[in-house]
């Protein structure tokens, strides 16, 4: 059996991710949040999957490396990895300081970056798969994500890249971009809108990821983990084995890519 490596496997799309991954491969969940990390996994493994789990922050090179030998350890040597930790939050354009930035540029970025090249360097000229979690944000332009968007639109290049030193070998990497899905990171969002933004006064956390979706997305739907699960399946199997260096959004019609 094959083995994925899932990063931020605790987190709302990052555990529909695993589930999905866990019906085709054994799978490494791995998060910093602990005590959610070993919730997800222990429900996989209560349902049956070939799962295993470790924490990991994914932007220190040492503990990306730890994952990687925890998952050859436990389960064998990983040929698919799905990028999925990330970090955003709303915020105006002039209130953005350099720790936000910098923050997000670790964890998105750079966290996607250790995670491939390790990959790459574990797969040393073999076969591989990889996703990338990128965003509809890296393409809007949205005052308010001014760090988020960027570190996204970097995670897209750096896929590119990826795949070009990757091809010659059969190594894959692409990109997918989530729409609007109600996870933490969206009740965080609408939550800091209603205690923050006088616009949004007397709503309610729901009202205004509604009043999102109602917006941003043509198809007037949210997008839920397991759209986003689906596609990362089928980006990391044999059926997507002429796809690869490409960026997939799964919005409901918001990026015309
Ligand atoms: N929810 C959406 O609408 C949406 C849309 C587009 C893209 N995304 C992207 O999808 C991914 C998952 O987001 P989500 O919506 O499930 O949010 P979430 O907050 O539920 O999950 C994010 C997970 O990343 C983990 N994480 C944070 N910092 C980390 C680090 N340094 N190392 C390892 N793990 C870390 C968190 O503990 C959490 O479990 C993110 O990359 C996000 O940018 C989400």
């Amino acid at each position: 059996m094959s083995v994925a490596l899932v990063t931020g496997a605790a987190g709302g799309l990052g555990a529909a991710i695993a589930a999905r991954l866990a019906e085709e491969h054994a799978v490494l969940l791995t998060d910093v949040d602990a005590r959610r990390l070993k919730e997800v996994a222990s429900k996989l493994a209560a349902d049956g999957a070939r799962v295993a789990h470790t924490t990991c922050d994914v932007s220190e090179r040492a503990s990306v490396q730890a994952a990687f030998t925890a998952a050859e350890e436990q389960l064998g040597e990983v040929t698919a990895l799905a990028n999925v930790a990330g970090v955003g939050m709303f915020v105006p354009f002039t209130e953005l300081t350099e720790q936000q930035w910098d923050h997000t540029f670790a964890v998105n970025t750079r966290g996607t970056f250790l995670a491939c090249q390790e990959l790459l360097r574990r797969r040393d000229g073999r076969p591989g798969a990889i996703v990338n979690i990128a965003s509809i944000g890296a393409r809007l332009g949205m005052e308010v994500l001014a760090d988020y968007g960027p570190s996204k639109a970097a995670v897209i290049e750096l896929t590119h890249v990826v795949s070009r030193v990757g091809a010659p070998t059969g190594l894959r990497a692409n990109a997918v971009m989530p729409g609007l899905i109600w996870t933490d990171m969206w009740q965080k969002t609408s939550e800091w809108l209603l205690a923050n933004d006088p616009a949004h006064a007397g709503s309610s956390a729901d009202k205004i990821f509604a009043g999102f979706v109602e917006s941003m997305v043509p198809m007037r739907r949210p997008q839920t983990p397991e759209d986003i699960g689906e596609m990362v399946a089928f980006l990391l199997s044999d059926r997507a084995a002429n796809v690869t260096g490409q960026t997939i959004a799964v919005d409901g019609g918001v990026v015309l890519t």
